[in-house]
C-alpha cells in the first residue's frame, strides 16, 4: 500500500497516512502529566484532526491566536528547545509545532512554563493533518530539524522531504517564505537539495554554519557526541 490512500473501508475522503514514528516513551515524570493535563488543551487549535474536522474547514489562526501576526510552522519539534527558543526570540510571530511523539510535547510544555511564552500553538500530532486545514499562504517560515533520517533505500519515501509532505508546505507557505531544513545524515542533504527545489523551492543557502538565531537542538547535540556534521540548508518559497 502507497503511504497515503484512501482509506478503503471508509469510504469517505480521509486519507490513509501511516505514521512510522513512536507516539509515545518511556514513563513520564508526574511534572509532565501535569502540564499535559493542564495546559495542552489551551495551546492546541482546535479542528486539526479529521474527528474534530471532517470536512477539512480551514483554521482561523488569528482568532487562535487572538492576533494577525505572521505565523511560523515547525515540524517534528521534539523536545521543544528550537519552537521556545524561537518564540521567545520573536515574540511578534506565532509559532505553531506539530509533534506526535507525546513525551515530546510533555518535554515542550514544561518549557513553555519555564519561558513564560505566550505567541505558541501546538498540535500533538501528525504535521500532515495541521498542514491540510492551515489556509493557503498562511505560514511565513518553516523549520525541518532533524527530521527522521529513515535510513534504508527502501524507506527514503518515508522522509518528510517528498511531495507527500512537500507540496502540501508548498501550498500553506506564503510566497517567498522561507523554509529551512537541519540534519546531520548526507544522503537525507541529498535528498532535501533534489526534492525540496523539485517542490516548487528554490535553495537560497546551503552551509555548515548555522542559522544566526539558532539554538542546538537535542538531536543535534546527540550528532555531535556521535561524531557526525550538521549541515543546514534553506530555500524560498517560489
Ligand atoms: C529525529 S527527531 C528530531 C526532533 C527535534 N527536531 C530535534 O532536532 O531535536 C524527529 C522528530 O520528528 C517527528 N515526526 C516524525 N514524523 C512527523 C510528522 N509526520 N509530523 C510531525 N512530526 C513528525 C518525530 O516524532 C520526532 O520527534
Amino acid at each position: 500500500m502507497s503511504d497515503e490512500t484512501e482509506h478503503p473501508s471508509e469510504g469517505s475522503p480521509r486519507p490513509w497516512r501511516n505514521f512510522y514514528g513512536r507516539r509515545s516513551g518511556k514513563t513520564m515524570r508526574a511534572s509532565q502529566k501535569t502540564y499535559l493535563n493542564e495546559d495542552l488543551d489551551r495551546l492546541r487549535p482546535r479542528g486539526i484532526t479529521h474527528e474534530e474536522n471532517p470536512t477539512r474547514e480551514p483554521l482561523d489562526l488569528a482568532a487562535f491566536f487572538g492576533n494577525d501576526n505572521p505565523v511560523w510552522l515547525e515540524v517534528g519539534f521534539g523536545g521543544g528547545e528550537h519552537l521556545v527558543h524561537m518564540a521567545a526570540r520573536y515574540r511578534d510571530v506565532n509559532i505553531i509545532g506539530a509533534e506526535p511523539f507525546i513525551n515530546g510535547v510533555a518535554m515542550l510544555l514544561g518549557k513553555i512554563r519555564q519561558a513564560g511564552v505566550t505567541n505558541l500553538a501546538v498540535h500533538p500530532g501528525d504535521a500532515r493533518d495541521l498542514m491540510d486545514v492551515l489556509p493557503e499562504g498562511s505560514v511565513a517560515r518553516a523549520f525541518l530539524n532533524y527530521p527522521d533520517p529513515w535510513p534504508k533505500a527502501r524507506h527514503h519515501r518515508r522522509r518528510f522531504v517528498t511531495p507527500e509532505h512537500l507540496l502540501p508546505l508548498h501550498r500553506v507557505l506564503a510566497p517567498n517564505a522561507m523554509f529551512r531544513v537541519a540534519t546531520d545524515i548526507p544522503d537525507y542533504m541529498r535528498q532535501t537539495l533534489e526534492e525540496v527545489p523539485a517542490a516548487g523551492f528554490e535553495l537560497i543557502a546551503h552551509s555548515g554554519t548555522p542559522w544566526e538565531d539558532w539554538i542546538s537542538t537535542r538531536y543535534e547535540q546527540k550528532a555531535l557526541r556521535e561524531g557526525r556534521v550538521p549541515d543546514y540548508a534553506t530555500f524560498r518559497r517560489a
